[in-house]
């Protein structure tokens, strides 16, 4: 049996790289989109790879999206659920400007509605399987990288935040809980100046994740897996 993984917010950019990196390394894919486009590549690649590509339609912000992963999943065992949409938030990024529903809607993308996903979801992640978070190094108070983007910083250290508050409250991991680093990567967030291609960052997350299955550990890691500072 092939093993088997869910990815969401995989229309573009990392995500779209993600569900390359784990398909070329034989898994079956689980990819969930707000819409799936029209002669975009994941259509493409969903035409390719029918047997081994499912792709869901779902917004992830909806507090009911877990009862459409959950059905379109049905009784399948997933060996990694990883959970990589993300915003950047007011391209001003400062908090005296931002409205408050950009503040909610921001807070909600990057940290509430990826935790709440995977807490309602995680009946479906195997033992010593992997549950990961697209994370940033903004995130960590220690290294304290964010004064150029304080908002998208303040809502990764937020993910955070709940994905440390979880793993307090399982009395055991069940599975690798991880809150990942992929670099700065030239997409539509990382834009044209970023060092690493989508296809490095994927490669070397996908190495990074497959590493963690078996291991039950809570971790900060960057794509190359080295642990970075809370
Ligand atoms: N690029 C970097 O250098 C970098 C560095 C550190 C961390 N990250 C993190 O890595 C992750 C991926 O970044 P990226 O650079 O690939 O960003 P991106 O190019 O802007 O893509 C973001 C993805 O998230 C999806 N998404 C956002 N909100 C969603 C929702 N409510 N429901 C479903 N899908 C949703 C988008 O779907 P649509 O196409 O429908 O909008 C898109 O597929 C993000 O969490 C980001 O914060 C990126």
């Amino acid at each position: 049996m092939k093993r088997q993984i869910l990815i969401c917010g995989a229309s573009r950019g990392l995500g779209l790289g993600l569900v390359r990196a784990f398909l070329d390394a034989d898994w079956q894919v689980h990819a969930v989109v707000r819409e799936l486009r029209p002669a975009s590549p994941l259509e493409a690649l969903r035409s390719q790879r029918a047997n081994d590509l499912q792709v869901i339609t779902c917004d992830l912000n909806r507090r009911d999206a877990w009862c459409t992963l959950a059905a379109a999943l049905q009784d399948r065992r997933l060996d990694c659920a990883l959970f990589n949409a993300g915003v950047y938030g007011p391209s001003h990024q400062d908090p005296r400007q931002a409205e408050s529903e950009d503040i909610g809607q921001l807070f909600l993308a990057n940290a509430v509605a990826p935790i709440r996903l995977a807490q309602q979801l995680a009946e479906h992640v195997v033992d010593g399987g992997v549950m990961a978070f697209m994370s940033s190094q903004m995130a960590s108070l220690q290294l304290a990288l964010a004064a150029d983007m304080p908002l998208y910083g303040a809502s990764k250290a937020a993910l955070n935040s709940l994905l440390r508050s979880w793993q307090m409250q399982l009395p055991q991991l069940p599975w690798s809980l991880l809150a990942l680093h992929p670099g700065w990567v030239r997409t539509d967030m990382g834009g044209d100046a970023a060092p690493l291609s989508v296809e490095q960052s994927a490669s070397a997350l996908h190495q990074v994740i497959t590493g963690q299955l078996g291991r039950r550990e809570c971790a900060f890691l960057d794509y190359q897996g080295q642990p970075l500072p809370w």
